[in-house]
């Protein structure tokens, strides 16, 4: 009886311990996610609030579900609602009270419905609703919006409606509306008895983009004080003279002027800018606009500007001696036709710390002293612009940008470095020089910045056998030198990174790198990332790190088949690895590191793209066969004592019966 107990428990314990071992994952019905503070229904085809959200919760996110009409019912149970998003749900009609018990509502999200019917206490209920987005629902008029219960509101988006007219607006309370979005309706005209209702706002943000206006009449703006003003891509059926005369008196922040690539072209001539003389501006956006005759006193109204943005205004060049702007900070005259930097005249523009030429539509010469009389310039961004220069780089170029703290040479032509490059400029803090090659003259070309703390080289050809090139860079925090590739594939020389003590950030993504050396990273104690994606390697290895404390290391995309968990046992709280696109082995020989992975999920970053060579199953899921003999030995183990027990046991008894009778 004992022996049979004993026997079926071993059996039970054994086929427990398996079949808790392979538990499938439990079958899950499409349910509302839980969020911080809410639940997210999004998609799931409802057609009404299911169980499972609680009556407590505060944030819905209920959109793409179907709910054709809204009732005082509909929301009923949900007495803590503070934000509810409906978009595109169908709904058509919105009847009385149905935010009744919902005190506490403040955002309301209707994006997208095809509202036919709002009654007039639709909205009533909630104390303060602050958000309210009715865009792209087929509303017709404001007039149809009863705004009774909307005197808190502080946003209202009534973008890609049917509006053709401000009428209506006068039934808001506007004190807190901090920004009312028109854009892409059918709104043609503006006159100033449309705009009394906000007069004495402060402050607010209006779009207007997209509405195809026919007149606004001279001044319907006058003495309007706005945060920003959006009237782009609105130059169909009205030139650009007759919207800026309704501008005129207006105080904004924020003035956006202009077009989008689906609109046809737009001349601005000079006289229609006079206008700007009556209108008080700071930021001001004319993207792809064409000047009719721009000369010197084109811009002589924008005393007071200070960011412009002519991205792809169609310009060759600026004019030589210009009045105005010379109080703007930040320019940007990206995508446009400038042969060489010296075409923009910098020197109208001696505040400027901001200045953006980027993406230059054909090569850019980069003359020497050009931006001489930049003396307070801060960030040059010369990138995607083909810069070519006609000398060595860059001091020459550079001369007289002493404050500037970040250039962007990326995607230049080949060029050569003198030695110290960068001596004009020895403020740098950021230097970009991605996708450019350079020949250098000097072993250590940055051995004068002593500020410099991030330095892109990335595909620039850049050769690490010179031991010496980052020497000075004693504040370095991040080095990309992704692409660049290593020769013979073996990174050594720890000389190369003695003089970057500081650096947290090292990118070798792309470098053909099989091996590196144990010690090269010893130095390195502030080192955080590493990525070393998309090279040879075909070992994971950690000995070389100060510390695994808190790193973030990256191996994907190696050649790497086993895991050593001696190599990341030992990793810190804070530490990762990704492991994610390498060959590796589902088998015994990694048993450890895939048992390691499990235990770990949240130190390895990308698991579910860290899959088995072979069956392309992810780690984690992985059928390890290890397990099973281990089971089975110690089963059979068990099985040979009790067998070998029993054996001795029934052979004493024998013995002792045989000893009996004999002794009888
Ligand atoms: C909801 O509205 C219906 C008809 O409009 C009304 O009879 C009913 O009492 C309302 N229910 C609540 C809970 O207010
Ligand atoms: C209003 O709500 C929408 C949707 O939640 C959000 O994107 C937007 O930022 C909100 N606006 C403000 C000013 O809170
Ligand atoms: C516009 O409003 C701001 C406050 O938002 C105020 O500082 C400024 O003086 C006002 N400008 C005019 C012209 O009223
Ligand atoms: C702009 O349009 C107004 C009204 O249609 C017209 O009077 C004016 O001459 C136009 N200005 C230019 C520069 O075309
Ligand atoms: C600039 O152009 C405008 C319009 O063509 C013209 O009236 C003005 O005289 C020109 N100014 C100068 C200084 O050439
Ligand atoms: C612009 O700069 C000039 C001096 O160049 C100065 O007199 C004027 O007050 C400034 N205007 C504004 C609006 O800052
Ligand atoms: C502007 O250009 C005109 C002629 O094109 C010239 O006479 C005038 O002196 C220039 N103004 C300035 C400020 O250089
Ligand atoms: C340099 O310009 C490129 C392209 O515009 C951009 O992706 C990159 O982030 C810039 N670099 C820096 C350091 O700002
Ligand atoms: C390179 O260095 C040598 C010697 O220091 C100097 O004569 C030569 O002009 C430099 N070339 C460039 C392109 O700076
Ligand atoms: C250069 O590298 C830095 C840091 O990785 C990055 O922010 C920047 O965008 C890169 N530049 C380009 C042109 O990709
Ligand atoms: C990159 O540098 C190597 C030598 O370091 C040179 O042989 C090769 O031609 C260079 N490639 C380009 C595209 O300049
Ligand atoms: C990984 O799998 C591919 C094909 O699935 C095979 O060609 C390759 O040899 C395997 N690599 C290793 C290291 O097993």
């Amino acid at each position: 009886m004992e022996r049979h107990f004993v026997f079926y428990m071993l059996c039970y314990t054994i086929l427990f311990h398996f079949l808790a071992h392979n538990e499938a994952t439990p079958w899950t019905s499409r349910q509302c996610q839980q969020i911080s503070n809410g639940y997210d229904c999004s998609g799931m085809d409802l057609q009404f609030i299911p169980d499972e959200v609680p009556n407590s919760v505060q944030i819905l996110k209920f959109s793409f579900n179907y709910l054709p009409a809204l009732y005082n019912s509909t929301f009923q149970r949900l007495n803590n609602l503070h934000s509810l998003d409906l978009t595109r749900c169908g709904i058509t009609f919105m009847y009385e009270d149905i935010f009744k018990d919902q005190p506490d509502l403040e955002v309301l999200i209707l994006i997208g419905n095809p509202l036919v019917f709002i009654a007039s206490r639709a909205f009533s209920g909630p104390l303060a609703l602050k958000n309210l987005s009715l865009a792209q629902s087929k509303i017709k008029s404001l007039s149809d919006i009863p705004s009774d219960n909307l005197a808190y509101l502080e946003v209202l988006d009534l973008g890609g409606s049917d509006i053709r007219s401000l009428d209506g607006l006068s039934s808001f309370h506007w004190q807190n509306v901090n920004s009312l979005q028109l854009d892409m309706n059918s709104i043609d005209r503006i006159s100033q008895t449309d705009l009394q209702p906000i007069h004495n706002v402060v402050g607010m943000s209006i779009s207007f983009k997209g509405n195809d206006f026919v007149s606004i009449e001279p001044g319907a703006f006058q003495s309007l004080n706005l945060s920003s003003l959006d009237f782009s891509g609105c130059f169909r059926k009205i030139n650009f003279s007759s919207i800026l005369r309704g501008l005129e008196g207006i105080t904004t922040n924020k003035l956006n002027l202009g077009l989008y690539e689906t609109d046809s072209n737009v001349f601005i001539p000079s006289a229609a800018l006079q206008s700007f003389c009556k209108i008080l501006v700071t930021d001001l956006d004319l993207q792809l606009q064409h000047f009719l005759d721009l000369n010197n006193s084109t811009f002589h109204c924008l005393e007071g500007l200070k960011k412009l943005d002519l991205t792809r205004a169609h310009l060759d060049s600026l004019p030589f001696n210009m009045i105005g702007l010379s109080n703007l900070s930040h320019l940007v005259l990206d995508e446009n036709r400038f042969s060489d930097v010296c075409n923009i005249n910098t020197k109208n523009f001696p505040m400027l710390t901001h200045l953006s030429v980027s993406g230059n539509l054909k090569p850019l010469g980069f003359s020497n002293r050009c931006l001489e009389s930049l003396r307070v310039l801060e960030e040059l961004d010369l990138s995607h612009s083909s810069v070519k220069l006609k000398g060595p780089c860059c001091n020459d170029q550079l001369f007289g940008l002493s404050e500037l703290k970040l250039l962007n040479l990326s995607y230049s032509l080949p060029m050569v470095w003198s030695s110290q490059p960068f001596s004009a400029s020895p403020q740098l803090e950021h230097l970009d020089f991605s996708h450019s090659l350079y020949a250098l003259n000097d072993s250590s070309p940055f051995s004068n910045l002593q500020s410099l703390r991030t330095l892109n080289l990335s595909w620039s050809n850049t050769s690490l056998t010179n031991m010496h090139i980052f020497n000075g860079l004693k504040t370095l925090q991040l080095l990309n030198l992704k692409g660049n590739p290593i020769q013979g594939g073996v990174l050594s020389h720890a000389e190369l990174f003695k003089y970057v003590p500081l650096l947290e950030t090292l990118i070798l993504s792309s470098c053909k790198i099989t091996a590196f050396e144990e010690n090269l990273f010893k130095g390195l104690t502030q080192l955080r990332q590493v990525d070393l994606s998309e090279n040879k390697l075909v070992r994971l290895s950690t000995s070389g790190f100060y510390s695994l404390y808190s790193i973030q290391l990256n191996f994907a995309s190696n050649a790497i088949v086993t895991v050593d968990v001696g190599s990341i046992m030992n990793f810190g709280k804070g530490s990762t690895v990704d492991l994610s696109y390498n060959p590796l082995v589902c088998n015994c020989s990694n048993f450890q590191f895939i048992n390691w992975v499990k235990k770990n999920t949240v130190k390895v970053k990308h698991l579910m793209e860290t899959v088995c060579n072979a069956t392309e199953t992810r780690i984690i899921d992985a059928k390890l066969q290890c397990e099973f003999p281990v089971g089975i030995i110690v089963f059979i183990i068990i099985l040979v004592v009790i067998i070998i027990a029993s054996a001795v046991f029934c052979l004493v008894r024998r013995i002792r019966r045989y000893s009996r009778y004999t002794l009888l």
